[in-house]
Protein backbone atom coordinates (compact mmCIF):
# COMPACT_ATOMS: atom_id res chain seq x y z
CA UNK A 1 0.00 0.00 0.00
CA UNK A 2 1.09 3.16 -0.81
CA UNK A 3 0.26 6.65 0.57
CA UNK A 4 0.03 10.22 -1.71
CA UNK A 5 -0.05 13.64 -0.51
CA UNK A 6 -0.89 15.79 -2.95
CA UNK A 7 -0.40 19.37 -2.87
CA UNK A 8 -2.03 21.65 -6.08
CA UNK A 9 -5.47 19.72 -6.69
CA UNK A 10 -7.73 22.81 -5.66
CA UNK A 11 -8.79 23.42 -9.63
CA UNK A 12 -9.04 19.72 -10.54
CA UNK A 13 -10.89 18.56 -7.04
CA UNK A 14 -13.66 21.60 -7.94
CA UNK A 15 -14.26 20.80 -11.23
CA UNK A 16 -14.57 17.21 -10.18
CA UNK A 17 -17.13 17.87 -7.90
CA UNK A 18 -19.08 20.12 -9.59
CA UNK A 19 -19.34 18.03 -12.66
CA UNK A 20 -20.23 14.94 -10.55
CA UNK A 21 -22.96 17.20 -8.47
CA UNK A 22 -24.43 17.93 -12.30
CA UNK A 23 -24.51 14.06 -12.61
CA UNK A 24 -26.43 13.54 -9.37
CA UNK A 25 -29.01 15.98 -9.74
CA UNK A 26 -30.04 14.05 -13.12
CA UNK A 27 -30.02 10.25 -11.43
CA UNK A 28 -33.29 9.03 -9.36
CA UNK A 29 -32.58 8.74 -5.67
CA UNK A 30 -32.76 4.63 -6.34
CA UNK A 31 -30.15 4.90 -8.54
CA UNK A 32 -27.55 6.46 -6.58
CA UNK A 33 -26.12 3.57 -4.99
CA UNK A 34 -23.87 1.06 -6.49
CA UNK A 35 -21.91 -2.09 -5.48
CA UNK A 36 -20.56 -1.37 -2.34
CA UNK A 37 -21.53 1.96 -1.54
CA UNK A 38 -24.61 2.50 0.61
CA UNK A 39 -27.17 5.17 2.23
CA UNK A 40 -30.15 6.79 2.00
CA UNK A 41 -27.34 9.81 1.73
CA UNK A 42 -24.96 8.52 -1.10
CA UNK A 43 -24.40 8.94 -4.45
CA UNK A 44 -22.00 6.89 -6.33
CA UNK A 45 -21.10 8.37 -10.02
CA UNK A 46 -20.06 6.86 -13.50
CA UNK A 47 -17.19 5.05 -13.33
CA UNK A 48 -16.27 7.38 -16.73
CA UNK A 49 -14.55 9.90 -15.29
CA UNK A 50 -11.09 9.93 -17.06
CA UNK A 51 -13.11 9.05 -20.40
CA UNK A 52 -14.39 12.72 -20.75
CA UNK A 53 -13.65 14.98 -23.35
CA UNK A 54 -12.53 17.62 -21.06
CA UNK A 55 -9.16 19.28 -19.42
CA UNK A 56 -10.10 18.17 -15.89
CA UNK A 57 -10.85 14.73 -17.11
CA UNK A 58 -6.92 14.14 -18.67
CA UNK A 59 -5.84 15.72 -16.01
CA UNK A 60 -7.20 13.08 -13.68
CA UNK A 61 -6.30 10.37 -16.11
CA UNK A 62 -2.82 11.33 -15.64
CA UNK A 63 -2.73 11.73 -12.13
CA UNK A 64 -4.17 8.05 -11.23
CA UNK A 65 -1.81 6.54 -13.91
CA UNK A 66 1.66 8.70 -12.16
CA UNK A 67 -0.13 7.37 -8.71
CA UNK A 68 -0.09 3.60 -9.78
CA UNK A 69 3.34 3.64 -11.38
CA UNK A 70 4.99 5.37 -8.08
CA UNK A 71 3.40 2.14 -6.30
CA UNK A 72 4.06 -0.12 -8.93
CA UNK A 73 7.55 0.95 -8.98
CA UNK A 74 7.93 0.90 -5.08
CA UNK A 75 6.55 -2.22 -5.14
CA UNK A 76 8.66 -3.98 -8.19
CA UNK A 77 5.67 -4.64 -9.98
CA UNK A 78 4.56 -4.72 -13.29
CA UNK A 79 2.50 -1.69 -14.98
CA UNK A 80 2.05 -1.09 -18.75
CA UNK A 81 2.33 2.45 -20.28
CA UNK A 82 -0.45 4.55 -19.68
CA UNK A 83 -1.90 3.84 -23.30
CA UNK A 84 -1.65 0.19 -23.30
CA UNK A 85 -3.43 0.42 -19.15
CA UNK A 86 -7.72 0.77 -18.90
CA UNK A 87 -8.35 2.84 -16.26
CA UNK A 88 -12.14 3.29 -14.66
CA UNK A 89 -12.19 6.27 -12.05
CA UNK A 90 -15.43 6.87 -10.14
CA UNK A 91 -16.60 9.58 -7.09
CA UNK A 92 -18.48 8.83 -4.18
CA UNK A 93 -20.26 11.34 -2.54
CA UNK A 94 -20.87 10.35 1.23
CA UNK A 95 -23.31 12.06 3.33
CA UNK A 96 -24.81 11.44 6.89
CA UNK A 97 -24.56 7.52 7.85
CA UNK A 98 -23.71 6.87 4.47
CA UNK A 99 -20.81 4.01 3.97
CA UNK A 100 -18.94 1.31 2.26
CA UNK A 101 -19.46 -2.10 3.09
CA UNK A 102 -16.15 -4.39 2.72
CA UNK A 103 -15.66 -5.43 -0.58
CA UNK A 104 -12.40 -5.66 -2.93
CA UNK A 105 -12.28 -4.59 -6.46
CA UNK A 106 -12.64 -7.88 -8.76
CA UNK A 107 -10.89 -7.93 -12.33
CA UNK A 108 -8.53 -5.03 -11.52
CA UNK A 109 -4.89 -5.35 -10.77
CA UNK A 110 -4.46 -1.83 -9.15
CA UNK A 111 -6.66 0.63 -7.23
CA UNK A 112 -6.46 3.49 -6.02
CA UNK A 113 -8.24 6.17 -3.51
CA UNK A 114 -7.88 10.04 -3.13
CA UNK A 115 -10.17 12.50 -0.53
CA UNK A 116 -11.37 15.54 -1.94
CA UNK A 117 -13.32 16.69 0.73
CA UNK A 118 -13.75 15.77 4.18
CA UNK A 119 -16.82 17.48 6.73
CA UNK A 120 -14.52 19.38 9.13
CA UNK A 121 -15.09 18.13 12.85
CA UNK A 122 -15.46 14.74 11.57
CA UNK A 123 -14.70 12.79 14.55
CA UNK A 124 -11.96 10.48 13.68
CA UNK A 125 -13.34 6.94 15.16
CA UNK A 126 -15.79 8.12 11.69
CA UNK A 127 -15.46 8.11 7.87
CA UNK A 128 -12.19 6.17 8.04
CA UNK A 129 -11.14 4.04 5.03
CA UNK A 130 -10.45 1.12 6.66
CA UNK A 131 -8.30 -2.11 5.01
CA UNK A 132 -8.81 -5.50 6.03
CA UNK A 133 -5.58 -6.91 7.25
CA UNK A 134 -5.37 -9.93 4.75
CA UNK A 135 -4.05 -12.58 7.23
CA UNK A 136 -7.56 -13.76 8.23
CA UNK A 137 -5.31 -15.28 11.77
CA UNK A 138 -4.16 -11.90 12.55
CA UNK A 139 -7.97 -10.49 13.01
CA UNK A 140 -8.59 -13.02 15.94
CA UNK A 141 -5.53 -11.72 17.79
CA UNK A 142 -6.57 -8.93 20.82
CA UNK A 143 -3.30 -7.63 20.02
CA UNK A 144 -3.50 -6.82 16.73
CA UNK A 145 -6.52 -4.53 14.95
CA UNK A 146 -8.79 -6.28 12.53
CA UNK A 147 -7.44 -3.74 10.36
CA UNK A 148 -5.30 -0.45 9.28
CA UNK A 149 -7.42 2.68 9.50
CA UNK A 150 -6.83 5.49 7.50
CA UNK A 151 -7.95 8.88 8.50
CA UNK A 152 -9.21 10.87 4.98
CA UNK A 153 -7.77 14.15 4.74
CA UNK A 154 -8.09 16.62 1.38
CA UNK A 155 -5.54 15.22 -1.56
CA UNK A 156 -4.21 12.85 0.28
CA UNK A 157 -4.09 9.59 -1.34
CA UNK A 158 -3.69 5.36 -1.37
CA UNK A 159 -3.28 2.80 -4.06
CA UNK A 160 -3.05 -0.61 -3.06
CA UNK A 161 -3.65 -4.02 -5.04
CA UNK A 162 -7.13 -4.80 -6.01
CA UNK A 163 -7.73 -7.76 -4.00
CA UNK A 164 -7.07 -6.05 -0.46
CA UNK A 165 -10.43 -5.55 1.18
CA UNK A 166 -11.69 -2.31 2.56
CA UNK A 167 -14.09 -0.63 4.20
CA UNK A 168 -15.32 2.97 4.60
CA UNK A 169 -17.48 3.83 8.25
CA UNK A 170 -20.15 5.88 8.41
CA UNK A 171 -19.97 9.54 9.51
CA UNK A 172 -22.90 11.14 11.82
CA UNK A 173 -22.21 14.71 11.59
CA UNK A 174 -23.51 16.95 8.42
CA UNK A 175 -21.46 17.35 5.43
CA UNK A 176 -20.30 15.18 2.56
CA UNK A 177 -17.21 13.55 2.64
CA UNK A 178 -16.34 13.47 -1.37
CA UNK A 179 -13.37 10.34 -2.77
CA UNK A 180 -12.39 9.27 -6.22
CA UNK A 181 -11.68 5.53 -6.79
CA UNK A 182 -9.80 3.87 -9.87
CA UNK A 183 -9.27 0.70 -11.06
CA UNK A 184 -6.24 -0.11 -13.43
CA UNK A 185 -6.40 -3.07 -15.21
CA UNK A 186 -3.98 -4.73 -18.31
FE1 LIG B 1 -13.32 0.24 -2.94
Amino acid sequence: MHEIQLQEADSLWDSIITHVKEEREKTPHTKRNRYSLTGEKSYHSEDNLVQLDTEWSKQLKLLCYKATEDFAKMEKKPLLSIDQVFINCWCMIMGRGAYSIQHSHPGAIYSGVFWLQVPTEMPKDQGQFVVVDPRQGARLSMYNPEGFDVAPTRSHGLVFESWLEHLVQPHFIDGERISISWNVAF
